[in-house]
């Protein structure tokens, strides 16, 4: 069975290619290079043994994505990850987001209602539930006005797919993410930020690598145990096996609606302070880092209630905090000729 994976090369994207690869399927990525190097080909087919199909094509382009369904008439399933993500940019740049994020996926929408039967998974985000008021977050939680242009077009992104799937023959699951964080344990991928991080844990391991002078953290006067924001971090690869896992609900018709929704988190929450803790515990690394005043938009806590995924998609997430962290490091040093 053929898959799309666009955004195939960026992180969360090419960890579920391996896995998919590893399951048997065929994928063909699509990705534009925006955020990512082609490189992430190799590092794919090393661990997998076999190299995936690839079109580097930009999904704004509507002729370039109708060409590619004319041409790979066997895809019966989109995993959709293209997407600009950087919080600070949207806000800046909200048409660049509203373009990149929204237009890109009406016109693949577009191409698999054409088919008999297909299945489309959403990367979404745990941002949509904004300042969440109980934890941990169930699925039910109500969503929040979004806080910046990024997160709207998440919550749009879901509102598209479900009135899309209520009158074609596609199916579909949203997968909202907690925080995806480490890299694969053959140091063969990994998460590759263009220019200064903008998240926690590419920024410590920078920092710990002699690239950036210090950390910043953001805020120590939050109403948290240490002051410091609590995330729910989640291994990368993890997350990418609840794709492989969500896919095969879809295939098999396991599914109990046209649309469903799950908590992607470890379910535990960790503060900055803890984050920064266990690295230094993990790896041996001294981190220079300061307290800085709050970051706008920074929520307070989010951490999911794991029960759904669990239960219903049948899925947990396996690997610690702890082994997230080794296994960045270790990239890190990978990424610098440092190891
Ligand atoms: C952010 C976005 C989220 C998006 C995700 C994608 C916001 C409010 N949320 O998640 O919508 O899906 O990125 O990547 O922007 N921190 C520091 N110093 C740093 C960097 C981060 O102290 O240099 C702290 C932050 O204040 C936060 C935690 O670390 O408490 C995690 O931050 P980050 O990795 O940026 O993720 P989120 O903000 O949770």
């Amino acid at each position: 069975m053929k898959i799309l994976v666009t955004g195939g090369l960026g992180f969360i994207g090419s960890h579920t290619v391996v896995e998919l690869q590893n399951e048997g399927f065929d994928v063909v990525v699509i990705d534009d290079l925006s955020n990512s190097s082609i490189e992430v080909l190799d590092g794919i087919t090393a661990i997998t043994g076999k190299k995936p199909e690839f079109e580097q094509i930009d999904l704004r382009d509507k002729a370039a994505v109708q060409a590619f369904f004319s041409k790979y008439n066997d895809v019966s399933g989109i995993i959709h990850f293209a997407a600009s993500k950087a919080v600070g940019e949207s806000v800046e740049n909200p048409l660049l987001y509203y373009e990149n994020n929204l237009g890109s996926l009406v016109y693949l929408l577009q191409g698999l209602q054409q088919k008999e039967k297909s299945h489309f998974i959403f990367s979404s985000s745990c941002t949509v539930y904004g300042q969440a008021e109980k934890m941990p977050i169930t699925e039910d939680a109500p969503i929040q006005v979004a806080m910046s242009p990024y997160g709207n077009t998440k919550q749009i992104g879901e509102e598209i797919i479900t009135d899309v799937a209520n009158v074609s023959n596609i199916s579909a699951i949203l997968l909202r993410y907690f925080n995806p964080v480490g890299a694969h344990d053959s140091v063969m991928i990994g998460e590759l930020p263009k220019g200064t991080p903008q998240n926690l844990v590419p920024f410590i391991t920078q920092t710990a690598i002699g690239l950036r002078e210090q950390l910043s953290v953001f805020g120590d006067d939050y109403p948290t145990p240490d002051g410091t924001c609590i995330r729910d971090y989640i291994h990368v690869v993890d997350l990418a096996k609840a794709h492989v896992t969500a896919l095969k609900r879809l295939i098999d018709s396991k599914n109990a609606d046209k649309v469903e929704v799950f908590n992607l988190g470890t379910g535990k929450g960790n503060s900055v302070l803890e984050v920064i803790n266990a690295f230094e515990k993990v790896t041996g690394q001294k981190l220079n880092y300061k307290i800085v005043a709050r970051r706008a938009g920074d929520i307070t806590e989010a951490y999911a209630d794991t029960a759904k995924a669990n239960n219903v998609l049948g899925w947990k997430a396996e690997l610690t905090m702890e082994d997230a962290l080794a296994s960045a490091w270790k990239w890190e040093k990978k990424v610098r000729g440092k190891e």
